[in-house]
């Protein structure tokens, strides 16, 4: 049972809410405890302060008109004696007990003899100050003055009160502490319940909506009802909002990637298909088969060109491609890359210049370099007419290497510069001068910058030419 209940508490620790009232309970009513039983404490003390001060004084009083001489115990004025409080018995009422050196009783007030109250004998420890004990469940405090007269012990005084008063006023502050505690209790219950569940609610009011929202509707936001949440709150839910609006747009590209991935697949695989149906039909010529073979071929290098560089894209996204860094030589790279490109420029009359400070080195990743500089010189010579110039320049600016790539080609709309880095993104014109290809040479080109963490900016102006330049860090 012990156990359940334990598990019980637990598997309720878990909630928000409980730990806030439990907490919130738990330390209303300890600073309520210290507080009252502060007051209750300090009372008490003073009220027996009081009483031994009167006690004492009773005493000292009785002290004056008594003396010891041989042994011998001599009244000098018996007044006090007969004081009313020494003789009736009431509220007032204060007991004394006179002992000589054997402690034996040799003087008793009158109200003690008439009371019959049983005092025990007095006890040595506590002379010259004060004890107490309890008789028929009533509290007496009993003072001790001891009399000496040349260091010798002489006789004892005892004066002792009921406690009365003292008893009755501490007993009902005790309850009405008790009292308050027990209204600390319920304050904190009730009210921290009612105060906390105004406060959570519209964290609840977030759950029940968040748990509403799952793929088909991530155009959904969170709205709090009501005015006036804690500032926390309205902070979590512009976050979850905020991280909504980023799953729905990457859940929106993901759909629009795997349109466009199944679209560009499906385009070469129809062609593929539709030419070998056609070819089929009937017998043929050696010529036809073969420009059908030469078709499937093109179309194939397509289909595998694009596989691959989706592969490529998705391993760079997921952080799998790593840069390979040591120091490359930048001006030779971009003499090779010229080298690659010869023949494709001087078949299309394009004049492709390199103009590089001597031996620039940098450290950096040289294949991937060359790879995101390819994809750009590549364009520059497709998009660029019989006749065009297409120039590199390099040189070292401080800690990066600033590579230009400036041709004299067809331009770039204005309205298409913020998407030519897009995957699949091909320009108006681009498909009546290069058929063939897929939209995805530039988005390479952006996410392996990204992987050597350099930087890409272009500027074109249409008809006139377009100009790319590289930043590769690197000292
Ligand atoms: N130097 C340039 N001059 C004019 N337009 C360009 C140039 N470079 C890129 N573009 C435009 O940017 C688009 C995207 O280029 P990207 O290299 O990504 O794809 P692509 O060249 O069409 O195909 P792929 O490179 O995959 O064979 C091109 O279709 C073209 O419209
Ligand atoms: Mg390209």
């Amino acid at each position: 049972m012990f156990s359940g209940l334990i598990e019980k508490f637990r598997v309720k620790y878990k909630s928000l809410k409980f730990r806030l009232i439990l907490w919130y309970s738990i330390v209303l009513i300890l600073v309520f405890v210290v507080a009252e039983g502060s007051v209750y404490v300090y009372l008490d003390r003073k009220l027996h302060k009081e009483l031994d001060f009167l006690l004492n004084k009773e005493a000292t009083e009785l002290a004056r008109k008594i003396k010891f001489h041989d042994g011998e115990f001599i009244v000098i004025d018996s007044t006090e004696f007969y004081e009313a409080e020494h003789v009736y018995l009431n509220e007032a009422s204060v007991f004394f007990r006179i002992f000589n050196e054997n402690l034996n009783i040799v003087a008793v007030s009158e109200n003690l003899k008439k009371n019959e109250v049983l005092i025990a004998e007095p006890d040595r420890k506590k002379f010259g100050g004060a004890n107490e004990v309890v008789i028929n469940g009533e509290r007496l405090r009993i003072f001790y003055l001891p009399i000496y007269a040349e260091g010798k012990f002489q006789g004892l005084v005892e004066t002792s009160k009921f406690e009365g008063t003292v008893q009755v006023a501490m007993g009902l502050l005790r309850t009405s502490l008790l009292f308050a505690v027990f209204l600390a209790f319920v304050v904190a219950t009730y009210g921290g319940n009612l105060l906390i569940s105004k406060l959570i609610n519209p964290l609840e009011q977030v759950i029940e909506k968040a748990d509403k929202i799952t793929v088909d509707n991530l155009t959904e936001r969170i709205e709090l009802k009501g005015e006036k949440h804690p500032d926390e709150i309205v902070k979590l839910v512009n976050a979850l909002n905020r991280l909504l609006e980023r799953l729905d747009k990457s859940f929106r590209q993901i759909s629009q990637f795997t349109s466009d991935v199944a679209h560009e697949l499906l385009t070469p695989l129809t062609i593929i298909k539709d030419e070998v149906e056609i070819t089929l039909m009937k017998k043929r010529r050696v010529s036809e088969y073969i420009h059908t073979l030469d078709l499937v071929q093109k179309q194939t290098d397509r289909t595998i060109s694009i596989v691959k560089s989706m592969l490529y894209l998705a391993k760079a996204e997921a952080g799998i491609i790593r840069a390979n860094m040591h120091e490359v030589n930048v001006t030779e790279l971009i003499r090779e890359l010229v080298l690659t490109f010869n023949f494709k420029a001087s078949r299309k009359n394009i004049r492709l210049r390199f103009y590089c400070d001597s031996d620039v080195v940098i450290t950096t990743d040289e294949k991937l370099l060359f790879e995101a500089l390819k994809n750009i010189v590549d364009n520059a010579i497709e998009y660029t007419n019989s006749g065009g110039k297409v120039e590199i320049i390099c040189e070292r600016r401080d800690d990066n290497v600033k590579i230009s790539i400036y041709d004299t080609g067809i331009g770039i709309d204005e309205s298409e510069i913020p998407y030519i880095f897009d995957r699949f993104y091909r320009g108006k014109d681009a498909f009546e001068i290069n058929p063939s290809g897929s939209g995805l040479g530039l988005a390479l080109t952006k996410s392996i910058i990204e992987i050597l963490s350099g930087r890409i900016e272009v500027s074109s102006q249409r008809g006139k030419g377009t100009e790319f330049v590289v930043y590769i860090p690197g000292k």
